[in-house]
């Protein structure tokens, strides 16, 4: 694959409607050390689990265009669930360069499963779509699925990343929701179908039973940009970390690293520390025409 930038290492653009992406971009981040990203959040038209199906492709169009627009990239990681069950198709076939779009992991649910129960957290929206329905008849025939649709959650994770306060108990309201399901006793893996979910992992494992397994599909993204790049990654042992602390943040510093917003906001400025924990040390702030 011949690069898209000036410096001639490829880059990567990681897109979503606010900070659930990051998840996505610290497994790739694991995964690729030396690749520079760019990550984007539509924040000015956030969230999008709540959004109608006619004008969240017109956005996703509207924005993913102007990005690519102002940063040529090799690889366009939509790192988003909500708007990869809705838009892929359109995406790919109105775009030139190769998609890898974050859809709910039920096929590797399914495969892990012992019971036959498998839950299935993600935005109202995801859990709504046709897309996943799709994906549970095709991977999951034999599973009961309880799903769940949650936004609330996705402002508690935007709102842990700007390093606020939050609220517990509902978290363990949502949980008990799940809970409440005839079957759920028997629920032994947990899909995580929002990006913004993994960011709330340790909160949520407090809530639920021991044996339920929470899985989300960064990893299989990450190693899916990897064979897309081939090799092309920069080996550049300055930006190889393999031992990463336990709290996952990547130390390694590196100037390429960019976050993009569409909505110059105060929300968006606390996001910084969390950023630079992240490896993003610029901002940019992206005009829509
Ligand atoms: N992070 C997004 C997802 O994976 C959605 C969050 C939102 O509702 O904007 O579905």
């Amino acid at each position: 694959m011949s690069s898209a930038t000036q410096t001639n290492k490829p880059r990567v653009l990681v897109f979503d409607s606010g900070v659930g992406g990051l998840s996505v971009a610290r497994e790739i981040q694991q995964r690729l050390p030396g690749l520079p990203l760019v990550y984007a959040s539509d924040n000015g038209f956030f969230p999008y689990g709540t959004k109608g199906e006619a004008e969240l492709i017109a956005r996703v169009d509207l924005v993913i265009r102007s990005l690519l627009q102002r940063y040529p990239v090799d690889i366009l990681v939509i790192a988003c669930n909500t708007a990869s069950t809705l838009a892929l198709p359109y995406l790919r076939s109105h775009l030139d360069l190769p998609i890898v779009g974050v859809v709910p992991a039920i096929k590797p649910a399914a495969k892990l499963s012992r019971s036959g129960v498998i839950g299935l957290l993600a935005t109202p929206a995801t859990v709504a779509r046709p897309y996943t329905h799709e994906l549970i008849r095709e991977y999951a025939p034999q599973c009961d699925v309880i799903s769940l649709g949650s936004s609330e959650l996705v402002q508690i994770a935007e709102q842990k990343l700007r390093g606020e306060i939050i609220d517990h108990k509902r978290i363990a309201h949502i949980t008990l929701q799940l809970m409440e399901h005839e079957k759920a006793t028997q629920m032994d893996v947990l899909v995580l179908a929002c990006t913004h979910f993994p960011l709330l992992k340790e909160e949520l494992s407090v809530y639920l039973p021991e044996t339920v397994q929470l899985i989300d599909s960064g990893e299989a993204i990450a190693r899916r940009v990897e064979s897309l790049l081939g090799n092309t990654v920069p080996n550049d042992n300055h930006f190889i970390e393999n031992d990463f602390p336990e709290n996952n943040s990547i130390e390694n510093t590196s100037i390429e690293n960019i976050a993009v917003f569409t909505k110059k906001t105060t929300e968006a400025t606390r996001l910084v520390p969390a950023l630079i924990h992240f490896n993003i040390h610029q901002i940019d702030y992206l005009d829509l025409q």
